[in-house]
């Protein structure tokens, strides 16, 4: 959709509910480098006319955005999990993140606070404006089709930019179900442009538009692999993305935790959205004098944890689409000799021939895996080293708190991290200890409220933040202006007033 009208044309293709393989959720066309660039094009026609409009209107049509997901909450989450499989509740508070979303960029029109600078000459004024950067081009993955694209939407339209937005092709509905509810609020047709396209195709697209200068700013969110490569292509058109890539999350038990509560958090953060969140626990890192007793009865309720059909009420359900089902079997070929599988009867595909006690549904007709539970993790192993992406969760142990946070940081992501302790002294060094830039203190690594600053360092991201204040700094540039109304040319540091100081008195002795 372009300045709102359908491109068509490209090669089709069919996004599929990953719990029944057999329903088709849509048909879409991929765009061509052409459309992709033509997309940007027409973006940066409408933008023009979208930054004339005062920022407190467009927090209106932003605040409308919201109130319409509220409308339409129920049927945008059955969507969220019959085309990714993510369970019900799950779906539901992914769209709220929307609407919270909304609501705070809504109080936003009415800041985007300048500020007044007191010069250091007599009549003489400075200010500050934020202006936006103009068009931002927005790549998304699909593990969140759509809290994640309105936390670059919402904020990227109430500073008066305009957006081309390619999601993951296998949301496509809940991509366009999204589009439409932003339309339908007052986003005028070429401030939002909605393409589907294929990787490679984004990639030149891209290029393309960014060569003849149609394109300000681009926000990824997805692998480290491609965010690595959109970087790069940034870099040569002097522009910094926002990136917001992969992660090793780490979750230190202390040996003065809540193990419930640790083990609680360890299954919703490992295991929930099947492990396809970039903030989805990687490893746990459990003090040697209560490793035994974590690994216990985390085994346990991982092997009774409700896995199946995503509409019940279950932990996980099915993997977002085939390529993320291909990359968990690849992830399961890294399991060793050395490591001790836990928390189901079986490795792999869910099925009649590896059936999972307590399945809810009919593991035959979806992309379903049983959950591993991996102790005996060295660092040295893939799976610690590297993100996994599905539902796997491995386990070690230190023995001081610097080890723990020395293997917090070895994988070299620093996306999120959780500690479990009772004792502030391990929170706070823990704090500041961890790469990560986001900590969760007897909480779970994922689930981050929306209007604090969501990002990573290291491998997880180039230091951008979304969400809250924080991302204006990725979809407004700031402008200085000074105002000199002395009638005379008042020269900066040369013209300063200056009030000798008798810098050799001392005080009586
Ligand atoms: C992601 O997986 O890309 O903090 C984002 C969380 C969610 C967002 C995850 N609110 O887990």
């Amino acid at each position: 959709m372009i300045d709102g009208a359908e491109a068509g044309g490209g090669t089709e293709y069919v996004s599929s509910n990953p719990a029944r393989l057999d329903d088709v959720v849509a048909r879409v066309a991929l765009a061509d480098t052409v459309t992709f660039r033509s997309a940007c094009a027409a973006a940066r026609q409408a933008q023009r006319e979208w930054a004339q409009v005062p920022a407190p209107v467009r927090g209106q049509v932003v605040g409308a955005f919201g109130r319409l997901v509220a409308a339409n909450k129920e049927a945008l989450a059955r969507l969220v999990t019959r085309e990714v499989g993510k369970p019900r509740a799950e779906a539901l508070g992914e769209v709220q993140e929307i609407i919270d979303t909304c609501e705070f960029f809504l109080g936003e029109g009415r800041r985007l606070y300048g500020q007044t600078v007191p010069s250091e000459m007599p009549d003489k004024q400075l200010f500050t404006y934020r202006v936006p950067v103009g068009v931002a081009v927005v790549v998304t993955a699909g593990n969140f089709p759509v809290a994640v694209p309105s936390w670059y939407l919402a904020p990227a339209l109430l500073c008066g930019n305009a957006v081309v937005w390619k999601p993951a092709e296998y949301a496509a509905a809940c991509a366009r179900a999204l589009c439409e509810l932003a339309w339908r609020a007052g986003v005028p047709a070429g401030v939002l442009n909605l393409v589907f396209a294929d990787g490679s195709t984004t990639y030149a697209g891209l290029a393309a538009a960014l060569g003849d200068g149609l394109v300000d700013k681009v926000g990824f969110t997805g692998s480290t692999a491609v965010g690595r490569r959109i970087g790069e292509l940034c870099g040569r058109f002097v522009q910094t993305p926002c990136l917001e890539l992969g992660g090793k999350n780490p979750m230190v038990v202390a040996p003065d935790a809540d193990l419930d509560l640790a083990v609680e958090a360890a299954l919703f953060s490992g295991y929930g959205t099947a492990g396809q969140r970039c903030t989805s626990l990687g490893t746990v890192i459990a003090h040697e004098d209560v490793h035994a007793e974590f690994v216990r009865r985390f085994a346990s309720v991982v092997a009774s944890a409700p896995v199946g059909a995503p509409d019940a009420d279950v932990v996980y359900g099915p993997m977002l689409d085939e390529k993320f089902a291909r990359g968990f079997e690849e992830t399961l070929g890294w399991i060793g000799d050395h490591h001790t599988v836990l928390g189901s009867s079986a490795l792999g595909r869910i099925g009649t021939g590896s059936p999972r006690a307590g399945f809810v549904g009919d593991p035959s007709t979806g992309l379903y895996y049983h959950p591993v539970l991996l102790a005996g993790v060295r660092p040295t192993d893939k799976v610690f080293t590297e993100e996994t992406f599905g539902p796997i969760v491995g386990v070690t142990s230190y023995r001081t708190l610097d080890e723990a946070i020395e293997l917090a940081n070895a994988p070299g992501y620093g996306l999120s991290s959780a500690v479990y302790t009772s004792d502030p002294r391990t929170a706070f060094r823990f704090r500041q200890g961890v790469s990560a830039g986001m900590v969760s203190v007897n909480n779970s690594t994922s689930g981050a409220e929306a209007h604090l600053p969501f990002g990573g360092n290291g491998k997880s991201g180039n230091g951008s933040r979304q969400s809250g204040v924080w991302v204006l700094d990725q979809f407004t540039r700031w402008q200085s202006m000074n105002w000199d109304f002395s009638g005379s040319l008042q020269k900066a540091q040369m013209d300063v007033a200056v009030i000798e100081p008798d810098l050799g008195y001392r005080l009586p002795e």
